[in-house]
């Protein structure tokens, strides 16, 4: 008789428990079911995700220029993401020596190195002097390979394009859709100079 109840005790308990685990696996299928909704139903924004990135990735840190404000330097925020200011001539940098290789202008958009002197490119969707007449696949291109706009010269120090080669198309793409909607600057960035020989 003991032996009896115990054994219908066991017999509940485990139904119970075959219950519970039906409902806990149900409510996981219906979760990851829902997940896969949502990102086939592409409700990730590619702008929110783009200004996401761009902002976390800290191109407006060489991008924006700093500007001397009442509490030390700060980011232009009225020059947003717009490069290496055309104005603003620079008188030729310190010499560089075993100890200190390469240096940047009190802006951080100027950089001298080994590699010659880099400007910080003008990102905001100005048809002439900056991204505004890019083509998205230009701008993918220009950060997997390394290359000017996919094609063209090496793209020079500190632009960290290697780093950023390792995100995904997708995200690439998002950062290029978010770049499109900041406010337009006309600004064009000097030219990159080759060391002289
Ligand atoms: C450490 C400074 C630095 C950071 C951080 C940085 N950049 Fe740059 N970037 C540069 C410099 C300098 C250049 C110009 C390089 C040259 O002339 O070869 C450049 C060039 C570029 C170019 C032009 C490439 C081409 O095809 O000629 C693009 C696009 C770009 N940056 C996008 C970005 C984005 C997007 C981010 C953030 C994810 C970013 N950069 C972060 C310094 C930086």
């Amino acid at each position: 008789m003991k032996h009896h109840v115990i054994l219908s005790y066991a017999k509940t308990a485990f139904r119970l428990s075959i219950k519970q685990l039906a409902i806990a696996s149900l409510s996981m299928l219906s979760a990851s079911g829902l997940s896969m909704a949502w990102a086939a139903s592409g409700s990730v924004d590619p702008v929110a995700r783009g200004a996401y990135l761009v902002t976390a990735l800290g191109c407006a840190d060489c991008h924006t220029p700093m500007k001397m404000g009442p509490k030390g330097p700060e980011p232009d925020l009225s020059r947003l993401l717009s490069g290496h200011p055309e104005q603003l001539m620079l008188p030729p940098p310190p010499k560089a020596d075993e100890s200190w290789a390469w240096f940047g202008s009190a802006t951080n958009t100027a950089y001298a190195g080994p590699w010659g002197i880099s400007y910080a490119i003008n990102l905001t969707p100005d048809k002439e002097t900056g991204l505004g007449a890019w083509k998205e696949d230009d701008f993918v291109q220009a950060l997997k390979t390394g290359k000017h706009a996919g094609v063209g010269r090496p793209i020079m120090p500190p632009m960290p394009w290697s780093a950023l080669s390792h995100l995904t198309e997708d995200d690439l793409r998002a950062m290029f859709r978010y770049l499109q909607t900041v406010p337009p600057v006309h600004n064009r960035a000097p030219d990159y100079q080759p060391p002289s020989p």
